[in-house]
């Protein structure tokens, strides 16, 4: 099983709801102090696994630039952009390639013709799933395939609470996944089922608790605080469960998983 050796994370001091482009999100509503508490608790949990965090800052014209995982996808030393679906999340990608330039990265572009969100391409072994309809365009996914050279299989979402991927679909190692199946058209349930020996269900309750967007390290999961279901679940797997709080987050539609790039893995 893989490990997280080494993440990118956005440090959330101007982290706010300004504008609505997923139903989870409440302007204002967030509690700033408390959501940086959980952002440091979060690192501490990483740290505490021994993972490597690199932050980077926040800047002030753009509230969801804290949702690191967004940001594309790291293989190797390059880096695919991504070409955010909406105009306000389009700014985050200029400091984010910054970043990457400076820590030796290279960042890659697609043609900026479909979109394409990092939340939506989740590793299942070598097979990159990416969920379609809301934030990333089934033809991103030829461009993905082509640039990294691996095969990549589109599924396609019909829930707007489940907007990306990382909300509905948890990958724990090359032949084991959770999925909210009525988040995926009845085909895409078809194909996931074919494609995954182990695939198990999460409840309604333990997807909209954020259950699926956990990090996993290993046999380690890094799970938001609050879904006991969920967490039984995963021991009953052999998996070991670490619980963190990151409510004021969910205000804006994100969890765990979309406040971490990793950009190492063992
Ligand atoms: N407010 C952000 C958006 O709607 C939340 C992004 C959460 N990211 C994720 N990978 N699910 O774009």
């Amino acid at each position: 099983m893989q490990r997280v050796k080494r993440v990118l994370m956005c440090r959330p001091t101007y982290f706010d709801v300004e504008y609505i482009i997923n139903p989870h999100m409440k302007p204002h509503a967030v509690d700033q102090a408390l959501a940086m508490q959980q952002w440091e608790g979060l690192v501490a949990a990483l740290e505490s696994q021994g993972v490597k965090v690199e932050i980077i800052e926040q800047k002030p014209d753009v509230p969801d630039m804290v949702f690191a995982t967004d940001q594309g996808i790291v293989e190797g030393g390059t880096v695919l952009m991504a070409n955010f679906r909406y105009p306000e999340r389009k700014p985050e990608t200029r400091y984010y390639r910054a970043w990457f330039r400076e820590h030796g990265f290279e960042p890659r572009e697609l043609t900026k013709i479909f979109n394409f969100e990092g939340g939506d391409a989740l590793f299942v072994g070598k097979m990159l799933i990416v969920g379609t309809g809301f934030r990333a365009n089934v033809a991103s996914c030829e461009e993905l395939a082509d640039n990294l050279g691996i095969d990549v299989v589109p599924v396609r979402l019909v829930d707007p609470l489940f907007y990306h991927l990382d909300t509905c679909f948890l990958p724990l190692d090359a032949d084991t996944a959770f999925y909210y199946p009525p988040a995926f058209s009845e085909n895409s349930q078809g194909l996931l089922k074919k494609l995954i020996p182990n695939l198990h269900e999460m409840s309604r309750t333990e997807a909209e608790g954020f259950s699926a967007n956990s990090l996993v390290s290993g046999d380690t999961v890094i799970l938001q605080a609050g879904n006991p279901t969920f967490r039984k679940k995963l021991e009953k797997l052999g998996r070991k469960v670490i619980e963190v709080e990151v409510g004021e987050f969910n205000k804006s539609g994100g969890g765990i998983h979309c406040l971490i790039n990793t950009l190492e893995k063992t």
